[in-house]
């Protein structure tokens, strides 16, 4: 981690607020949007209205990541489990995110954002399927933004295909067994060549993993912020980065 600059603090003080100068940019930052239905709920409007607004949140987030030079930006939109949800509350989501698709793609990559899906995306249908691989083969050349939506994501079932595919690898003769090193694994997951997320928020006050890159996330940071998802913005984004700032990352090494 690279040094908080001190200015001119005696020695051995703390500064608390980092130096934006100098204070350390996670390279990746991964976020569990939740609380649209308590925002939606304390309005007393419709679930849907929150996930709309989620939507919002999930642009503004886009810009604040920009302007503030983080590289990777890994959204949960829609995880594995969130198919046990009433029918029509899934509708609602997945009619979100094929609007997202036609409407905010070209926008994406006029700001050169690249767009990733992970996840089995076929369980969305043929339409959503093949609307994410044309967005993605558009913004592929595309390196100012990283842009990751996990979508019907699950951490458990990634590692087990991964697994699945290494013991295949190795039952062809492709893969020795005693190749299979941390980087080489890393290699069989939906995010084979994505740094690890240095920085994961999850929104809402709830403090829960939820399944998501548990592989990915075995050193990350982790925020939670009080905030629910429809309200989160550039102020809280920012906030989230110093705090990550201030964070004496060891990795299980001892501090010098
Ligand atoms: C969790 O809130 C949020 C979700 C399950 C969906 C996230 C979706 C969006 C942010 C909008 C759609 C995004 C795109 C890219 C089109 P919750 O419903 O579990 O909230 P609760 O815990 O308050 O009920």
């Amino acid at each position: 981690m690279a040094p908080l600059r001190t200015g001119a603090a005696p020695a051995g003080v703390r500064i608390e607020a980092p130096d934006p100068e100098s204070a350390p940019v996670p390279r990746h930052v991964a976020i569990i949007m939740d609380g649209n239905g308590r925002w939606a709920q304390a309005r007393h409007l419709p679930r849907v209205a929150g996930h709309r607004a989620g939507a919002q949140a999930v642009r503004r987030t886009i810009e604040a990541a920009i302007a503030s030079g983080v590289g990777w930006l890994t959204l949960y939109a829609f995880s594995s489990e969130n198919w046990a949800r009433p029918e029509d509350e899934i509708s609602d989501l997945t009619g979100l995110l094929r609007h997202y698709l036609r409407h905010e793609v070209a926008e994406l990559h006029r700001e050169r954002v690249r767009l990733r899906a992970i996840g089995d995306r076929a369980r969305f249908g043929a339409d959503i399927a093949r609307e994410l691989a044309d967005a993605e083969a558009l913004t592929a050349g595309n390196t100012r933004l990283h842009l990751t939506m996990a979508l019907s994501y699950g951490g458990r079932s990634e590692i087990v295909a991964a697994a699945r595919a290494v013991a295949q690898a190795a039952a062809s003769g492709t893969l020795a067994p005693s190749d299979l090193t941390e980087d080489a694994f890393s290699g069989f997951l939906f995010t084979a060549g994505m740094p690890d997320p240095d920085l994961v928020i999850r929104t809402s006050g709830e403090r829960r993993v939820s399944n998501f890159l548990l592989w990915q996330a075995a050193y990350a940071e982790y925020l939670f912020p009080e905030v629910l998802w429809p309200d989160f913005n550039a102020a809280h984004f920012d906030s989230a980065l110093a705090d990550y700032a201030r964070r004496n990352r060891r990795y299980g090494a001892r501090p010098e």
